[in-house]
């Protein structure tokens, strides 16, 4: 699972973002740092995602962050009170970054680092994965393998005129399409295994 991008974002200062998810008021507060995940389109984008998945089916257990960044999505999800979550990252630099975060706003159970995302088939309820390039096209049939039945898939991170290419594999794969949230040039997918 090569990935030779950079994956970088400034944050020069602490910060604070906000959520409003199913009538919840959420805080995430970030270290400053420069590992990826704050107010990128492609991390709201995520973020709405998940907003929709949860108005609908509420927390689930066994859901992986792969590519977790600054940890923002594995914090979102413990906030709202997913369990067994588990995080995915290739970057030192950014693990590190992700435990102050955690720490700054966890009190305990924090998501758990793993490095081989695709060992376990009919596993995962919900898998997020922001990365940008071939990475998510080229790991369609992996997440669907890892996925349980019902279970659903965000994917973010590519441009618009890659959405026919992605649904069109993901279709082959047994996943559905669900909905999408775009801006161009950005756009996240939701799909459910079927
Ligand atoms: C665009 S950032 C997303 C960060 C955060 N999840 C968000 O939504 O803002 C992508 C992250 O994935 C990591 N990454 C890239 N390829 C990866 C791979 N094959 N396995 C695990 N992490 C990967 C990068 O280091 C980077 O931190």
């Amino acid at each position: 699972m090569k990935n030779f991008e950079v994956y970088i974002e400034d944050r020069f200062e602490d910060s604070s973002l906000e959520f409003f998810i199913d009538s919840k008021q959420l805080k995430i507060f970030l270290n400053k740092g420069t590992s990826f995940g704050s107010n990128h389109d492609t991390t709201l984008f995520a973020i709405e995602a998940i907003k929709y998945v949860y108005e609908k089916i509420g927390p689930v257990n066994n859901c992986l962050d792969l590519g977790s960044g600054s940890g923002i999505l594995s914090i979102l999800l413990s906030k709202l009170n997913y369990l067994n979550i588990y995080s995915c990252e290739n970057d030192p630099h950014a693990i590190e970054e992700s435990l102050l975060n955690f720490k700054s706003n966890l009190n305990n159970d924090f998501p758990k680092f793993i490095k081989e995302p695709f060992q376990k088939n009919d596993f995962y309820n919900l898998i997020v994965s922001n990365i940008s390039g071939g990475f998510i096209p080229n790991n369609i049939n992996n997440f669907s393998l890892s996925l349980k039945k019902g279970g659903f898939l965000i994917v973010s991170g590519f441009n618009l005129e890659k959405k026919i290419q992605i649904i069109d594999v993901s279709m082959k794969n047994n996943l559905k399409f669900v909905k999408s949230f775009e801006n161009k040039p950005w756009i996240s997918i939701i799909f459910q295994k079927s």
